[in-house]
This record gives C-alpha cells, structure tokens and sequence, in this order.
C-alpha cells in the first residue's frame, strides 16, 4: 500500500454556528465532530494525521494537542480558504511522499469505508454525493467521459450549474507533490475573495494530470456548517447507531426515543426502555434492563442489573451481577456488588457497596466537606435504614445495620448495630388536649 497521511481542515471561523464553541468541536453522538474525522483519517490508515487550526480557536488546537501531540499541528493565519488552509500544512508535509488524502473538520459522520475508494485511482480523487438539497456545496462539473473537469462553488455557480446535483464532500485524496504544487498555483479572484481548494481541480486539468470524482452517501458525507444542520448530523447519527444496537440483540422498543453517545455499548440480551440517554462512556451488560428516563454516563451496569425508572449514574459508577439502583437515585463513582440495592431517592458518591447490602430510601452519602471529596465504604450484607447520612470518610462493617434517620460521622463495626439520631420524647395525651383547646378557641371566634 502506499504510504498516506491526511490533512484535516479546522481553521475556518464557523460563523454560521452563532455559538462561543469553536464548530470542530461540537459534539455529534456525545464526541467532537474533529474527533470523529480524526477517527476517519486513521481507519483510513493514514501513518500521519496533520489538523490545520486557526489562531482565533486555542479551543482547538489544545484539543487536537492532546489527542495527537503539537507535531500533528498547523496553523493557519488568518483564515483565508480552504486552499490556503492545506498549504499552511506544507512544511509538515515535506518530507512525506505518498498519497495525501485532505477532509474537513465539519464532516462528522464520514467513516474510512466511505472514502477508501478515493485512493484507488492516480492523480486527483475527488469525493462526491448526490444532494437532495445541494445548497451551499461545490457543484461536481463532469465531463462526457466520466472524468472530473472542475468543481464550482455555489457562488460562483451559473444558473445552470447550479442545477446541478453532483457535490464536492470536500474529501480529496491526490499524490502530496501534486497536490502542493496545484495549491501554489490557485489565486482568490472570487466571489469570497478566498482561496479555495476546489480550484486545484481544474488547474490539474490544464496540466493534464487524471481528476476523477467517486461517490459517498449524502448521509455520510454531509457537512454541517449550522445549527440545523448539527441536529441532522445528529439525528442521522443517532438512527445508525439505534439501528445497529437493534440488529445487535438490544431491545430497545421506541428506539427513537433513546439516545446514545458514539461509544455506547450495550450487550445483546439488554433491555433499553423509552427516554434512556447514554452520555459517553456507558456500558450495559447482557440482561440488564435500563428503564424509562434515566440517564447514564461513564457508567457500567453489569449482567442482569436494573437501573430506573429515572436514575441516573454518572461517571465511575459500577453495578455488579443484578444489583438495583431505583428511582430517584444518582451514583457517581461508586462500585456496587453483586445484588447490593439502593432502591429509592438516594445520592451515593465516592465508595462502595457491598454484594448484597441495602440501601434505604434518602441516603446520602456526604461525600463533600466543601474541600474535599471523601469516600464511604458499605460493608456486605449491611443495612442502611432509611434517611440516613453517612459523613464521609466512614465506614459500614459487613453485615453492620444503621438506624433510621441516622447521621454517622465515625466507623461502624461489622455486625453493630449504629443508631446516630434524637431519642424520642413523648408526652402522653398532649395532643389530644391541644387540639382540643384550640378547636374550642376557633369556635369562639366564629
Ligand atoms: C466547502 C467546499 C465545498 C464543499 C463543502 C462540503 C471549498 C472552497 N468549498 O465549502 O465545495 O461542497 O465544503 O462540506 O473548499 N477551513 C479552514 N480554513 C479556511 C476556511 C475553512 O481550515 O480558511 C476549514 C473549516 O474549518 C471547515 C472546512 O475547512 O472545517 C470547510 O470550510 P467551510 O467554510 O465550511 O466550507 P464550505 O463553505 O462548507
Ligand atoms: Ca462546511
């Protein structure tokens, strides 16, 4: 195979967003649309990944810092093209020989297999779709035989261009010394007065050097440039990812109303009711069920576990074999055993719970003493009766049980039993006496 690297576009101003996040990092199925091109450009097989980024978003490029070091960085300054952009990657680029492959940081839902094709030919490839809507794209202008003659864009398309239905995906794939030298040549005597990448089409076809359009589906190569536009993504993102968990063996039974992030696992065998939301990093274990309106991030529910209605578990939560976190409950870093269960109106954070324990209903563990965050750990089999607090950092032994309405501030041995609240006072009658009182005060008054 020969050698390919990829130059992924991020450095535009994306001012049709209206949004204080730079677009590259607005998210699509919970990940960044420049990761998910990112991710494209390496199951591509692409040995080096370059991102040009614009001065105008740090955002940007300490996002692309992390996940791929400043090496894989390009600045472009001030923005002005596309076709500008990629030659701010030249000198990155210099000692690589081998086909480049250049795609934009707005196109989130294109995976390698839609644009593998691009690398088959010789010379310039171009990537193409058929628009149902073709507004705002560069029109693909294909000549009798098949072959790619140039690429016009919207405004400076003619009437009659504008008919045309042939889009540029803006995924070009060409040998790097072509592609640089063609870049050198395109000026910006246009409608935005920019340089545009597109251009390199037809100056490769005065050389004489072979263009040629492939094609993608729209919905895999679609560019997001609005909000609207970010909610399509979305939408067509959410439908293939639903669809594929169905064929999988979820049941899943008003999937529309489900929505998942793009590393969302859930075994065959699980149970997803209506309204669940997955924010990343979930995972549901075979024959567990999760039920109407919860929410689920950076969680894991083991085999069999039930989770909802209405809970919510956030990072670091962790549910063994058939354990039960109900209604009303919220678990963040918490790993709970095998059959362990916090059936109502809880906040567990930092710690763990035993296999088999019981939470009742409103316990919380205070995790928080406004500083720090401490843990609390709930033996095996203990009982934790309900309304009770436990003061973090405390300890639960196994098999220990704490009294209704408890406030523990200090360990609890196993086997104890820790009863933390006011003893009772009762005066015999007196409300009988009192009520009686005032029953007669409210007559006397009319
Ligand atoms: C571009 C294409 C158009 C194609 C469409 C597909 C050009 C001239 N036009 O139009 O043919 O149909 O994408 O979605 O290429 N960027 C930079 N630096 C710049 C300008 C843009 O890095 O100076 C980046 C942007 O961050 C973005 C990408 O390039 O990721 C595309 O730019 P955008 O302005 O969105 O181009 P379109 O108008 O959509
Ligand atoms: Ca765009």
């Amino acid at each position: 195979m020969t050698r390919r690297a990829a130059i992924i576009l991020a450095a535009g101003q994306g001012t049709r967003m209206k949004s204080g996040l730079p677009k590259v990092l607005h998210p699509v199925g919970g990940r960044a649309m420049l990761d998910h091109a990112i991710d494209a450009a390496e199951g591509l097989g692409c040995e080096r990944v370059i991102v040009v980024v614009g001065n105008h978003s740090p955002e940007v490029r300490a996002h692309v810092e992390k996940r791929l070091g400043a090496a894989s960085i390009a600045v472009q300054d001030p923005p002005l093209g596309t076709g500008h952009a990629v030659l701010a990657a030249r000198e990155l680029m210099a000692d690589f020989d081998g086909q480049v492959v250049i795609t934009y940081g707005d196109v989130p839902l294109m995976k390698a297999a839609d644009v593998e094709a691009a690398f088959a030919g010789e010379g310039l490839t171009v990537v193409g779709f058929e628009a149902r809507d073709a507004t705002g794209y560069g029109r693909l202008l294909i000549d009798a035989d098949g072959g790619l003659e140039a690429i016009v864009e919207h405004k400076e398309a003619s009437p009659d261009q504008l008919k045309v239905t042939a889009c540029n995906s803006g995924v070009m794939a060409a040998p790097s010394r072509l592609l640089f030298d063609l870049l050198a040549e395109v000026r910006n005597d246009n409608a935005k007065g920019e340089y545009y990448l597109t251009d390199v089409v037809a100056l490769a076809r005065e050389r004489g050097a072979p263009t040629r359009a492939v094609f993608a589906a729209e919905d895999a190569v679609m560019g997001v440039n609005a909000q609207g536009e970010l909610a399509q993504a979305e939408a067509l993102f959410q439908k293939v990812r639903r669809d594929d968990l169905l064929a999988s063996g979820v049941r899943m039974p008003a999937p529309d109303t489900v929505f998942v992030s793009w590393d969302t696992t859930v075994e065959p065998g699980a149970v997803i009711e209506p309204y669940v939301v997955f924010g990343p990093g979930a995972v549901v274990r075979a024959g567990a069920r999760i039920r109407a309106f919860s929410h689920v991030e950076g969680a894991e529910v083991g085999p069999g576990a039930e989770v909802g209605p209405y809970a919510r578990l956030r990072p670091g939560a962790k549910l063994g074999d058939k354990a039960k976190v109900g209604n009303f409950v919220e678990v963040k870093n918490v790993t709970m055993g095998a059959g362990a269960k916090a059936n109502h109106l809880s906040y567990l954070g930092d710690g763990v719970v035993g296999a088999g324990a019981n939470i009742g209903a409103g316990t919380i563990f205070c995790n928080y003493d406004g500083f720090f965050k401490h843990r609390t750990e709930v033996g095996q089999g203990a009982f934790v009766g309900s309304n009770s607090s436990l003061v973090a950092p405390v300890t639960i032994g196994a098999g220990a049980m704490v009294g209704s309405g408890s406030v523990v501030t200090s360990d609890v041995a196993p086997g104890d039993l820790a009863l933390a609240r006011a003893p009772r006072t009762t005066k015999a009658g007196w409300a009988a006496r009192f009520m009686e009182t005032m029953r007669a005060k409210k007559a006397a008054r009319g």
